[in-house]
């Protein structure tokens, strides 16, 4: 409803303090100047930071946008942190995924023509700094869960070797949520072949068949939460499969969508659910050991949603591939009790690239050690409602791009 004006000011309606002095005011303003910044927020130490991302998750999606699907705990949280309205992804996973991690433009680390098929060889470029290992080096555990998308063509590209202490999830783009197989035609001899992407560390993860993969993200995560000393802090980035295609969610799920004639929607909405009740799951978590109350959580979509297969971005034109609205502005908000300012909507201009620099500067870490940023911090904007150092953003430059969107399946 509100944008920057919303931010409550200190001394605006309440009882009146007394007036004091103007010398003494004075020496109190020089005072609270020289304490170092963030001091009171900053006495648990560095917050934890935990990002759970959505695959596919389209703007009309979820309940606090209007959508029918039943979001109840994406919507308290939202309703009870920054609800970011001007924010904008790349239209495709990998790029997407590759900003968030490095904080730069995919034109500039040679990730701009499309995502990273299966038998392509191809990561982000190894002299790229990601976000895991700055958080590394400001004294944090890092953890991720869920799906990589950034390229495993050699093992220096493993999530394990950019950043994460421990890794659980699929490394390409999409799957089957029960088998946790990739099936692709392999053109040259003509013929489709099916394995497992699943893994645990850099080891291939038998033993899940038959469970469906938010489940399983899900558990892994509360048991990391869970085993975390809250003392130490917690980076988790929890990229979930949900709610990317194929469109598969358990029956139960389905029942509160009678009303749903289309198939795809119908099993869209249960999967959207389902994945609403992750996030219920995961943030309980953070409450009942003790890490909430000092914990900075994000939730993104990593771009809009795939009408074709159940997604809707309404009353934003296209979907995922296209740089129409429906494809790159972004749900997304920030929940924590450490915001200065809670229950707005920020329409402040934020982009998925500054995330980084944002979440590094919460950290107390430095980005001295990364190639040019292009995101960035924008803590000030979501926390105070202070103007956004963002002016404009550049979605792509690509002379070279080929337009594959038929097999958008694929992704
Ligand atoms: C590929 O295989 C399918 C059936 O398996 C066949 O119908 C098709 O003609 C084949 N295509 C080529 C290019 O050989
Ligand atoms: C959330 O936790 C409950 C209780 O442990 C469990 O039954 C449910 O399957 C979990 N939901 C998800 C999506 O993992
Ligand atoms: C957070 O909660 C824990 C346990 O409830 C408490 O010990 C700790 O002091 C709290 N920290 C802050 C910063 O409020």
């Amino acid at each position: 409803m509100c944008g920057r004006g919303a931010a409550s000011l200190p001394g605006g309606p309440g009882p009146r303090r007394p007036r004091l002095p103007g010398v003494l005011r004075l020496l109190l303003r020089l005072l609270l100047l020289l304490a170092p910044p963030g001091a009171g927020a900053r006495a648990a130490g560095p917050p934890h930071l935990v990002f759970v991302l959505a695959d596919d998750l389209g703007w009309h999606d979820v309940g606090f946008h209007g959508s029918r699907i039943r979001t109840p705990h994406l919507d308290a949280l939202a309703a009870a942190g920054v609800l970011l309205d001007n924010y904008y992804t790349q239209p495709l996973c990998t790029p997407s995924r590759s900003q968030l991690l490095t904080g730069r433009y995919q034109i500039h680390t040679g990730l701009q023509h499309q995502i990273i098929w299966p038998c392509q060889p191809s990561c982000v470029p190894l002299d790229e700094k990601l976000l895991p290992q700055l958080l590394k080096e400001a004294g944090y555990t890092t953890h991720m869960v869920g799906k990589w998308h950034l390229g495993m063509y050699r093992k220096e590209c493993l999530p394990t070797r950019r950043g994460f202490d421990t890794y659980f999830g699929y490394l390409l783009g999409s799957e089957d949520y029960y088998s946790h197989e990739r099936c692709t035609l392999i053109d040259a001899l003509n013929v489709t072949r099916c394995a497992l992407d699943f893994r645990d560390g850099e080891e291939v993860a038998t033993g899940y068949k038959n469970m469906y993969s938010t489940n399983i993200f899900t558990e892994r995560a509360t048991a990391l939460i869970s085993n975390h000393p809250p003392e130490k802090p917690l980076f988790l980035y929890l990229a979930l499969q949900s709610v990317h295609e194929p469109l598969q969610v358990p029956e139960e799920y389905l029942k509160p969508y009678d009303f749903i004639h289309d198939k795809n929607r119908r099993y869209y909405a249960g999967m959207v659910s389902l994945m609403d009740e992750a996030v219920g799951n995961v943030t309980a978590a953070l409450k009942s050991h003790g890490l909430w109350n000092n914990t900075v959580f994000v939730f993104s979509t990593d771009n809009g949603g795939q009408t074709l297969a159940g997604g809707n971005n309404w009353p934003l034109r296209g979907r995922k591939w296209s740089l129409w609205e429906g494809g790159v502005r972004g749900v997304g908000f920030v929940a924590s009790p450490l915001l200065k300012r809670k229950g707005v909507k920020s329409r402040e201009l934020v982009h998925i690239s500054d995330w980084l620099p944002t979440l590094v500067g919460l950290a107390g870490g430095s980005t001295k050690g990364t190639k040019p940023l292009d995101g960035f911090d924008v803590w000030r904007t979501i926390s105070e409602g202070s103007p956004s150092p963002r002016m404009e953003l550049l979605h792509n430059i690509d002379p070279n791009f080929v337009d594959i969107s038929p097999y958008w399946s694929e992704c």
